[in-house]
């Protein structure tokens, strides 16, 4: 039987085209988003050949109702790879309650329950990948709430690879380097600054280009895949070597 995968946030950017590269690796693919318009045209490009639910992670209930409906509609789980998310470009003193709120809600919170909530649906031996970002061990300005939402999630592994550990469940890390996605439209930075970020991480990197959601897709999949089984806690760095 085809091993069954959610992706939170799957209908943009790396999500997308996780589903994809994992569709044709034959896994059963469940994506979710919060916009339903999205989530269409994201079934389209995927061909119908992937499962789609509207849930927003930052609401509990919503979490509820998507584990009730996954359970009901495909019973167990073999992975979940934890992406939704979002990035707001504010400096430290210009960062409101609600802004903290809602990255953190989205980012931290939601990553949170939705882990607690499928774990009675995950099979022994699951696979847990958290999507979080270099911005955790190098600093940008203008991401501070959204560093500490990613670095909440990095500590939350070490104590479920712990706590989880009686089922073989595991958790691991991938932490992208600026990826070519339209978080960057929705970032609230404009056109020009968008442009100047992606040249410079194209022209200092090692790689010579910007890193791209293709890239993250196949390195996800091994994380998912047996072929990982033994790791635990372990943080693949997907940057193109710009951190060097
Ligand atoms: N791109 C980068 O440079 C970069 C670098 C490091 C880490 N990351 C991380 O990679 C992940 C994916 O980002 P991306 O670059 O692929 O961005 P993206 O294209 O904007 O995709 C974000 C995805 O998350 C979903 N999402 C946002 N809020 C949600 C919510 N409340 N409930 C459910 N789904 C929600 C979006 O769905 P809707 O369209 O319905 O909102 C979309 O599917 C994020 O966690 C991000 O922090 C990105």
């Amino acid at each position: 039987m085809n091993k069954k995968i959610i992706i939170t946030g799957g209908t943009s950017g790396i999500g997308l085209a996780c589903a994809k590269y994992l569709i044709e690796k034959k896994y059963e693919v469940i994506i979710t988003g919060r916009n339903k318009e999205n989530l269409e045209k994201a079934m389209q490009e995927l061909q119908n050949k992937a499962y789609g639910y509207v849930s927003d992670t930052s609401k509990l209930n919503e979490i509820d109702n998507l584990v009730h409906v996954i359970e009901k509609n495909h019973g167990n789980i073999d992975g979940l790879f934890i992406n939704a998310g979002i990035f707001k470009s504010v400096s430290f003193e210009n960062t409101t309650e609600s802004l903290f709120d809602e990255t953190m809600n989205i980012n931290f919170k939601g990553a949170f329950f939705t882990i607690q909530k499928f774990l009675p649906l995950l099979t022994i031996g699951s696979s847990i990948v958290l999507n979080t970002s270099i911005a955790v061990f190098k600093a940008f300005p203008n991401t501070s709430v959204y560093t500490a939402s990613k670095a909440a999630l990095e500590s939350l592994a070490q104590v479920l690879n712990l706590e989880l550990a009686s089922r073989k469940i595991r958790v691991n890390i991938v932490s992208p380097g600026v990826t070519h996605t339209p978080i960057q439209q929705k970032s609230g930075m404009t056109e020009e600054a968008i442009n100047n970020l992606l040249n410079h991480f194209a022209t200092t990197s090692p790689i010579g280009r910007v890193v791209l959601p293709e890239d993250i897709a196949p390195i996800v999949a091994f994380l998912v895949s047996e072929a990982s089984s033994v790791l635990r806690n372990e943080k693949i760095i997907i940057d193109g070597g710009t951190t060097l």
